[in-house]
């Protein structure tokens, strides 16, 4: 067969999940990386404010802190053994990076510093402790740079502009991916024991995004084809901070450093929704408060943002308030160059995106879709598991966004995305590997390409009735107004409705590039019917939640509901309709309560 290839390990998606599966997956294992983007440009690499790690470098800090923090961040629905797990080896996987030579910012005495991120908290005195361990306001960048480095370093093989389109299962075992070279449009066979799919989130589906163009849901698309479910897809976190209708991500370091919101009457709105942390409350409450801002006519100008002020004037004033102090307990004052060289980058895309210098004119901003907390169900090794009794389909494993361990439940804090890669990523590979050593090769099917080529032909043939960029832009509209921050039936209702009509538009698709070199139209088409599946997987399981938790708000059921809905939802796309079902969340040491800041 031309084009084939045969590795232990093949793993999907070369961002910060990936490349740590990769790394750890080769010490014993033959590996390989597909990715459709040069790995440097993944999208980890848009990761701003840091990573969550209770080192304890500035003050008393504790991983049992961390876990609580985040069970109740994730309003009780994350798995508590997975979540204590990861925070219990964050600590660890941070002075990794470091000795790996991550160039984190440091304390005066030259210690990883730290800072204060939304929902981590002091737990004896509920007051905001400085956990996020970071590099300026590009962590992630440098994560993956590392990480990167690393892989190179090992001789690791990377198939780079490779576009994954199938995973290959035989008698319930992987037994490979099936991939497009995007220079030359051949298809790839690589036959692999073991496949870990690490290609990140899906946020494209929404109109106001953080998210890179590459985050299109691919590796969750492909396995829900193959029948494997999708675990609780209805909770997508709003980030609260992003600029004014662009979108791009405005981190919450920025609070960290001191920032405060403000809504159009200028009054600092989050005293009245999180009384103790204010705007350093979970992303969702945050979210939820702009939105109940807005109905209120408190927005700005009427204009459904808000200012994020992070000029040392206003940071000094409110830091005085609050009674903020630095760790020798001085009081908390800043420079506006300080600021700057916290948050370098951000500085630039204001002056880039918006015209202004934040630290003379405040932010403009809105929430923006943000981070998949549902995604591939997995337990704490990266295996994947494909029921409710969490049967683990063997050779299979996720690692990063599109994997659904549960930690964050139904919302995550802010910097558990790296935790989670950094972990889930390195034990994935390792696993993966393990796994391979053990095993054989599962033979390929017959036709091993024949899928997708079927996608590709009908995508090629289509009647040419309807445009792929006119449906994708209703898809977005549809998704934020209907499927955002705060959801009801009817609009559910009328979402689903309006999903199916495009899903059934899409079918009368046709790609007018023949060509096979760096077809992207082709490709980007492809990218919207994986949309366009987890679209209908996302929605149809926040249409059957009856209740309000974490990211996921119901005007019309806006209590949370622990005695019916304290369990995760399984999801299986089945041509074009949804087969649910739910399993039970692990509760080890965290009974559930009320969740206040
Ligand atoms: O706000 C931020 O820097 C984003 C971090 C995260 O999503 O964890």
């Amino acid at each position: 067969m031309e084009n084939f290839h045969q590795y232990d390990v093949i793993v999907v998606g070369g961002g910060g999940a990936g490349l740590m599966a990769a790394m750890y997956a080769s010490r014993t294992a033959k590996t390989a990386v597909i990715s459709k983007l040069y790995p440097v440009r993944s999208h980890t690499g848009a990761a701003q404010g840091g990573i969550g790690a209770a080192l304890g470098n500035l003050e008393e800090d504790r991983p049992e802190w961390h876990t609580f923090d985040t069970v109740k961040g994730s309003d009780y629905l994350g798995d508590q053994d997975a979540i204590e797990f990861m925070c219990n080896e964050a600590v660890q996987a941070v002075y990794d990076l470091e000795h790996m030579g991550l160039p984190f910012s440091r304390t005066a005495d030259g210690r990883i510093a730290q800072r204060p991120f939304g929902g981590h908290t002091n737990n004896v005195t509920g007051k905001p402790v400085r956990r996020s361990c970071y590099a300026a306001d590009r962590t992630g960048h440098m994560i993956l740079q590392t990480l990167y480095q690393q892989c190179i370093k090992n001789q690791i093989v990377f198939y780079d502009e490779f576009q994954a389109m199938d995973v290959l299962i035989r008698d319930g075992k992987v037994a490979g991916v099936v991939a497009v070279e995007l220079a030359t449009g051949e298809l790839h066979v690589f036959q692999a024991k073991a496949v870990v799919i690490a290609t990140g989130g899906h946020g494209r589906m929404w109109e106001i995004t953080s998210n890179a163009y590459a985050y299109t849901g691919d590796g969750a698309a492909i396995v829900a084809r193959r029948g494997i479910p999708l675990e609780d897809m209805e909770f997508f976190q709003f980030h609260p901070t992003g600029i004014y209708k662009l979108g791009i991500l405005i981190t919450e370091a920025v609070r960290g450093e001191g920032g405060i919101l403000f809504n159009g009457k200028g009054e600092r709105f989050m005293e009245k929704y999180a009384p103790r942390i204010k705007d350093l409350a979970s992303r969702d409450v945050v979210s939820r408060a702009m939105y109940l801002e807005t109905r209120a006519g408190n927005d700005v100008n009427g204009q459904r943002f808000f200012y994020l002020d992070v000029t040392p004037e206003t940071v000094n004033k409110y830091a005085e308030l609050d009674g903020r102090t630095r760790p020798d307990g001085t009081p908390y004052r800043v420079t506006a160059e300080e600021i700057r060289s916290k948050i370098p980058d951000i500085t630039d895309f204001c002056v880039t995106y918006l015209g202004i210098d934040p630290t003379r004119e405040p932010i403009p901003v809105q929430p923006t879709a943000h981070y998949a907390m549902g995604g591939i169900p997995t337990n704490k090794f990266g295996e994947v598991v494909i029921d409710s009794q969490n049967t683990v389909l063997p050779g299979l494993y996720a690692a990063g966004e599109v994997a659904c361990v549960s930690v964050h439940g139904a919302n995550r804090l802010g910097t558990n995305s790296l935790v989670d890669l950094i972990v889930f990523g390195k034990h994935s590979g390792l696993r993966a590997a393990e796994y391979a050593l053990g095993a054989d090769f599962t033979p390929l099917p017959d036709d091993p390409t024949g899928y997708v080529r079927e996608q590709i032909d009908r995508l090629r043939t289509g009647s040419g009735k309807e445009r792929a960029a006119q449906i994708g832009r209703e898809l977005r509209s549809t998704m934020f107004d209907l499927v955002g921050v705060f959801r009801t039936e009817e609009g559910l209702t009328q979402a689903m409705e309006k999903i199916q009509e495009l899903r059934a538009r899409f079918r009368e698709v046709r790609v007018a590039d023949s060509g096979k070199v760096f077809n992207m139209e082709l490709m980007q088409t492809w990218e919207l019917g994986n949309l366009l599946d987890l679209a209908l997987v996302t929605t149809r399981s926040a249409l059957e939640r009856r209740e309000s938790r974490g990211a996921h708000a119901r005007d019309d059921f806006p209590a949370r509901d622990d005695v019916n809905w304290l369990k995760h939802t399984l999801a299986w796309l089945e041509g074009d309709s949804v087969k649910l079902d739910y399993k039970p969340v692990v509760i080890t040491r965290y009974q559930p309560k009320e969740r206040t800041y």
